[in-house]
């Protein structure tokens, strides 16, 4: 069969409050142009992130009513860190409330001021917990990875020249290196085994621990089987331990590849540092065997590495995203190419080359889709990265202005991904009439979540 189905059944359903254009005209308005401020009850396909936004499966919800929520010892604990270490194969796994907290832990442990921390390219979590330890967090991004329209099987790579030329120049002051699986910030693109195990013998040739980002290991673990010689005949859970064998520990957040609405955790081997992290979870997430979360939650990530991992369902996933991508390119609607894994990024700047770069045409682009057909998506350009020039009063671009539909787990059907796409040709066909965008009232830091806008 050509066709690819969902490979489950609905049994519960959360119903979408339909909206007209008319009533969209006010709601936008009212959330000053930005879409992280409408209600969600107000959009009717919503992509801004596939964190937390799963589907939990009926055995997630079985195993939610197990849980063991005992403080101390509890056997929910006890079966997420065997799946854990099945999976990663770390010794020491610490349960954290989601990503941002194993990465806080662990750059309070390993990081200190005038440290740095390469990575392909590190998410802006990382990025901000890094900083925050006084460190600097450096992306090694090769050129091929940064090209919109480049085609690559593995566009999310680290520049292998760059990092043994930093590790030439400044290796005494990197106490860890990092690799994110996928590359999130560059266009959700998959990283190869190749790369992984030449990142990681690069690193241990001078002693220095390895980490992934493995916020999406399973959906990196499909292309690799997908598109690397010599993995096709391997199982996704055998290629995910190939790729751990090769790091010291992990960051994961477990609203990703877990199918879970919260949670997360940090893995290694270092006993040392699993001690301090241990100590500093403690002080603010929780005691080491449930770490800010309840005993149900750890039970749901525990089903959920299993499921995640599970062939029918990532030939689905992988698939449903190009998809969508395919059909908006040949439609007319530029993306960043290839397809990722989680998410579509539009390239608003090519595909709305009349709109002016300081008048956001990614923000542009947003606010047009919501009024369009009431789908919420993301800029991820000037308005999120831009800074403007305290001289000149002028704003520094970013380097592209796009639009990531992120694309949550079994949540939507092929009919939603359908009328995306037809929105999406509506809005090709009159696109020169979209207006740019304005800055009303302009946050100081992450200016995308709370700023004010309005069109030009
Ligand atoms: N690392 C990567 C690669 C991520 O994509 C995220 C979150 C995190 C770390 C932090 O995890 O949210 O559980 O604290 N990404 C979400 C997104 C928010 O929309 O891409 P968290």
């Amino acid at each position: 069969m050509k066709t690819i189905i969902e490979p489950f059944k609905i049994k519960m359903v959360e119903r979408i409050r339909m909206t007209s254009r008319e009533e969209r005209v006010p709601i936008i308005r009212e959330a000053h142009f930005n879409p992280f401020l409408i209600r969600s009850e107000d959009v009717l396909l919503d992509f801004l992130t596939d964190s937390g936004t799963s589907s939990m499966s009926d055995r997630q919800w079985s195993a939610l009513i197990s849980g063991d929520e005992a403080y101390a010892g509890s056997r929910s604990y006890f079966d997420f860190e065997r799946k854990v270490r099945e999976i990663t194969g770390f010794e020491h796994v610490l349960p954290t409330h989601q990503g941002r907290a194993s990465e806080r832990i662990l750059f309070s442990v390993a990081a200190k001021a005038g440290d740095i921390i390469p990575n392909n390219t590190h998410f802006d979590t990382t990025r901000a917990n890094i900083e925050h330890a006084g460190a600097s967090a450096l992306d090694l991004m090769p050129a091929e990875g940064l090209d919109p329209d480049l085609d690559a099987p593995f566009k999310g790579n680290m520049d292998l020249g760059k990092l043994e030329e930093l590790l030439e120049r400044e290796g005494h002051r990197i106490p860890l290196g990092m690799i994110t699986v996928t590359n999130n910030a560059s266009g959700g693109q998959p990283v190869s085994m190749e790369n992984i195990r030449a990142v990681s013998s690069l690193l241990r040739s001078r002693n220095i621990p390895f980490f992934i980002d493995a916020c999406r290991f399973a959906e990196n673990a499909y292309f690799i089987q997908q598109r690397e010689a010599g993995y096709q005949d391997r199982s996704l859970l055998s290629i995910a331990q190939e790729m751990f064998s090769y790091a010291d520990g992990c960051t994961m957040s477990a609203k990703k590849d877990a199918f879970a609405n919260i949670g997360g955790f940090l893995a290694m081997n270092n006993a040392s540092w699993a001690e301090k992290a241990g100590t500093l979870l403690v002080l603010t997430e929780g005691f080491p065997t449930y770490g800010g979360l309840a005993g149900r939650d750890l039970a749901a990530i525990a089903q959920g590495l299993e499921e995640i991992l599970d062939q029918d369902y990532m030939a689905y996933r992988i698939r449903s995203t190009g998809y969508l991508g395919e059909h908006l390119r040949t439609i007319g609607v530029p993306i960043f190419w290839p397809p990722g894994g989680h998410a579509i990024y539009i390239n608003a700047r090519k595909f709305l080359p009349h709109i002016p770069v300081d008048q956001y045409p990614g923000q542009a682009l947003v606010v047009e889709m919501y009024l369009e057909a009431g789908i919420r998506a993301v800029e991820v350009g000037s308005v999120m990265f831009g800074r403007t020039d305290p001289g000149t009063g002028k704003l520094i671009p970013a380097r592209n202005d796009l639009v990531r539909m992120a694309i949550p787990r079994r949540v939507y059907t092929q009919s939603h991904i359908d009328y995306v796409i037809e929105a999406m040709e509506n809005l090709a066909s009159r696109k020169e009439s979209i207006r740019g965008i304005r800055f009303v009232k302009e946050s100081p830091v992450l200016r995308h979540f709370t700023s004010w806008f309005e069109p030009v």
